[in-house]
């Protein structure tokens, strides 16, 4: 049996789905990246559930949700200098910090990695949530393994229905692409995975930052250090391809055309950075409920936000570019 509640009508219901979560539940409630799939960080047996409700490899680790500064130092066995300056400007917000785990964090979270990702939201109904359960929360992104990551409540209803405990329904997500992920487990810091905190910000913040080279190419020898990025992720049913920014106008329309001749239903995306990161993964799922065969998407500038756009678009594209 799945529960849905509205958040803004059900308040109450926040300390319950608290509640179920300390008693080994899964609940799925809003961020302000992307929908989160919750369960006890600390049981095992209950983020098993979480693996399962999504059909997640099981190689893939999963981020901790926490609302407090004294949950961080349990879950963690070392602060690297840059930890205070990153908290103090990015949480709680959409950055994931990657550090050395404590005893006290399952395998199953990590999946075998001696490190820990861990990040605190600023989304109230997610903290809410949190807090009542005064546990580190494991959540990843509340869809079916492998399908784009939920910004809307609908898209939540339609890939978790009978899947999970309690869904609890807050209308659109704020920024629509998952949170910002950075290793600060070593000498350098390493951005595993851009999101609304940009590289620019990092860079501000911590003078050094290095990208995961696997980050915006499709590579068969590095192997990506951010186990989730190796997968097919974001990927609608319908093929994807990049429309480069070097293309004009008449060439945009000449490959519209060719696809339409051969059949296929198309459609095709020029929106800013900004458009695209609220909305990119809401059009791939509207696209496969309506039916297209190709979705072309303009490029953006890869500076700011168009990074994060970027990673997963091409992605999406399985990196292949017009
Ligand atoms: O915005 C978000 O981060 C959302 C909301 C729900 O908080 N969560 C999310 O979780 O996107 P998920 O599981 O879809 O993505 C987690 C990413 C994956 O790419 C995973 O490989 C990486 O974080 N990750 C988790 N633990 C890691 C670790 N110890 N080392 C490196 N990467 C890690
Ligand atoms: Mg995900």
């Amino acid at each position: 049996m799945t529960l849905c509640y509205q958040a803004e009508h059900n308040k109450a219901k926040l300390a319950e789905a608290g509640q179920l979560l300390k008693n080994g539940g899964t609940v799925v409630f809003p961020t302000e990246t992307v929908y989160g799939l919750g369960a006890n960080g600390l049981d095992g047996a209950a983020v098993k559930k979480i693996f399962k409700a999504k059909g997640r490899p099981s190689d893939n680790p999963l981020i901790l949700h926490i609302t407090t500064r004294a949950w961080l130092d349990k879950l963690i066995v070392e602060a690297p200098p840059i930890l205070e300056a990153l908290i103090k400007t990015f949480w709680p917000g959409p950055l994931t910090l990657v550090l050395k785990k404590s005893a006290l964090v399952p395998d199953i979270v990590t999946a075998g990695l001696d490190t820990v990702a861990v990040r605190m939201p600023s989304h109230p109904v997610a903290r809410a949530i949190i807090a009542a359960a005064d546990l580190p929360i494991a959540a990843p992104s509340a869809n079916l393994s492998g399908s784009p990551s939920p910004t809307k409540a609908a898209h939540v209803i339609a890939d978790m229905m009978g899947r999970v405990d309690m869904i609890i329904d807050d209308g659109d997500v704020v920024h629509g692409l998952e949170s910002t992920v950075l290793d600060i487990s070593g000498e350098v810091p390493i951005l595993l995975r851009p999101g609304a905190v940009t590289y620019e910000q990092l860079v501000s913040v911590c003078g050094q930052v290095q990208l995961d080279p696997t980050m915006m190419v499709h590579s068969t020898t590095a192997k990506p250090r951010s186990p989730g990025m190796k997968y097919r992720h974001y990927a609608p049913r319908a093929e994807v391809f990049v429309v480069s920014l070097e293309q004009t106008a008449d060439e945009v329309s000449a490959h519209i055309k060719a696809f339409e001749e051969k059949g296929y239903k198309v459609l095709y995306v020029d929106y800013s950075a900004e458009q695209l990161a609220n909305q990119l993964f809401a059009l791939f799922r509207r696209a496969d409920a309506d039916g297209y065969d190709i979705i072309l998407v303009r490029a953006v500038a890869t500076d700011q936000i168009g990074l994060a756009v970027m990673n997963r678009l091409l992605k999406a594209a399985n990196y292949r570019i017009l």
